[in-house]
């Protein structure tokens, strides 16, 4: 028998569920054993449902083929059948929160892809290598949900994975002002050029949401877990703009940062170089070994070059220089559907097995 931890996947059908799907295919500790999306889907076999719509340049995995996909909204009839889920789902928000809520009441715990439960105090939003102590906060959530072992953790924004652990590895200088330009791909709208042809030699400046996002979801992963509840950092202060740029995947960054103490271009490359976090510590499956890379090149990092630097879960950095208004000016860039969605959302639930969170129902 199987000692793979059971995985559903909630919302396995879509662009992000499809990511899950591929990610998890072969995945030392997870087995997908139920996928679940709209009444619209349930009935049909995986490979029914996606055939039409599959994005990746993988093919279906056959493990997950003949799988049967679920009404997510039976949610007892889905959680009976696995130790946790993921999810991603296309929903009003509203509908999101009482959908996870209604999973974690089950007993089971949620690994989120969505934004909705992003500010609920008690719901962790983690990045594995930067605020792995958050997850203390899930003993308050349980017992407001009345659970013992289900709860929701979030992953945050895929934009600021592009500038923050850069900016994490150097928080013992107090970045107090970060001026970031994210030019993030088309794929974090759930498109590819054949659904979007408009985005073919065109540059949209605007994402909905996405700025107060950039500049509001860092402070919460700097934050700190006091009397059950995520207190978010009162700094740096972050203003942000987000543009759509005619790539399919990758968010680049391009980034200003005033310290209060100023620290050498030394320093700087130096604890972007020796940055481990706690993934790295855990020896978890899917961390990167290397998680910040330094291009020494000036047209480094590039977007096509180096999103799938350790296996897209890794982050690289580049053109590291002083700048003549703030104090250093450097360029980013992550994975959005690796290291910004799923695969962000498999190291999360790696970490949670690894700290006893998600065990074997
Ligand atoms: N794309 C990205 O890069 C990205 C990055 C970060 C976060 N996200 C977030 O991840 C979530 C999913 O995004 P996506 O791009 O994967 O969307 P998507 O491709 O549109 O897929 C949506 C999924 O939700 C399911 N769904 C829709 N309505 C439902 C309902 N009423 N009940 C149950 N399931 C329902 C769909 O099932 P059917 O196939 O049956 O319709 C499908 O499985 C969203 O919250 C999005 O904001 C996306």
């Amino acid at each position: 028998m199987s000692q793979k931890l059971k995985v559903g996947i909630v919302g396995g059908t879509g662009m992000v569920g499809q990511r899950f799907v591929q990610l998890l295919d072969q995945h030392p500790w997870f087995e997908v054993t139920a996928i679940a999306a709209s009444a619209g889907s349930a009935g049909k076999t995986y490979v029914e449902s996606v055939q039409n719509r599959w994005k990746l340049d993988t093919p279906i995995p056959e493990a997950v083929k003949n799988i049967v996909v679920q009404d997510a909204s039976k949610v007892e009839e889905v959680a009976s059948g696995v130790d946790f889920v993921f999810c991603a789902v296309d929903m009003p928000k509203k509908e999101i929160q009482a959908l996870e809520e209604a999973y974690a009441k089950t007993g089971t715990p949620v690994v989120s892809n969505n934004s909705a439960h992003r500010w609920t105090p008690d719901v962790p939003m983690v990045i594995p290598e930067i605020n792995p102590d958050h997850l203390e906060v899930i003993e308050a959530q349980r017992k407001r949900l009345g659970t013992t072992t289900g709860f929701i953790a979030v992953k945050p924004n895929c934009s600021i994975q592009s500038y923050v652990p850069a900016l994490h590895a150097l928080r013992e200088f107090n970045p107090t002002t970060v001026v970031a330009s994210t030019y993030q791909a088309i794929s974090g709208a759930g498109k590819n050029f054949t659904d979007w042809p408009d985005m073919l030699d065109n540059v949209i400046p605007y994402i909905g949401g996405e700025e107060e996002k950039s500049e509001q979801e860092p402070l919460r992963i700097w934050g700190s877990v006091e009397n059950g509840e995520v207190v978010k950092a009162s700094s740096p202060h972050i203003t942000t703009q987000c543009i759509r740029v005619p790539v399919t995947d990758g968010h680049l960054a391009t980034v200003f940062v005033k310290f209060d103490n100023k620290p050498s271009k030394e320093d700087i490359l130096a604890r972007w170089s020796e940055f481990q976090g706690r993934p790295q510590e855990l020896g978890l499956p899917s961390a990167p070994k290397q998680f910040i890379t330094y291009f020494e090149e000036e047209n480094r990092p590039q977007t096509k070059l180096d999103r799938d630097i350790e296996k897209g879960m890794g982050v690289s950095v580049g053109r590291l220089r002083e700048d003549s208004l703030y104090d250093f000016k450097f360029v980013g860039l992550s994975h959005n559907t690796l290291r910004g969605a799923a695969g962000g959302a498999v190291l999360i639930a790696e970490l949670l097995k690894a700290e006893g969170y998600i065990q074997a129902k």
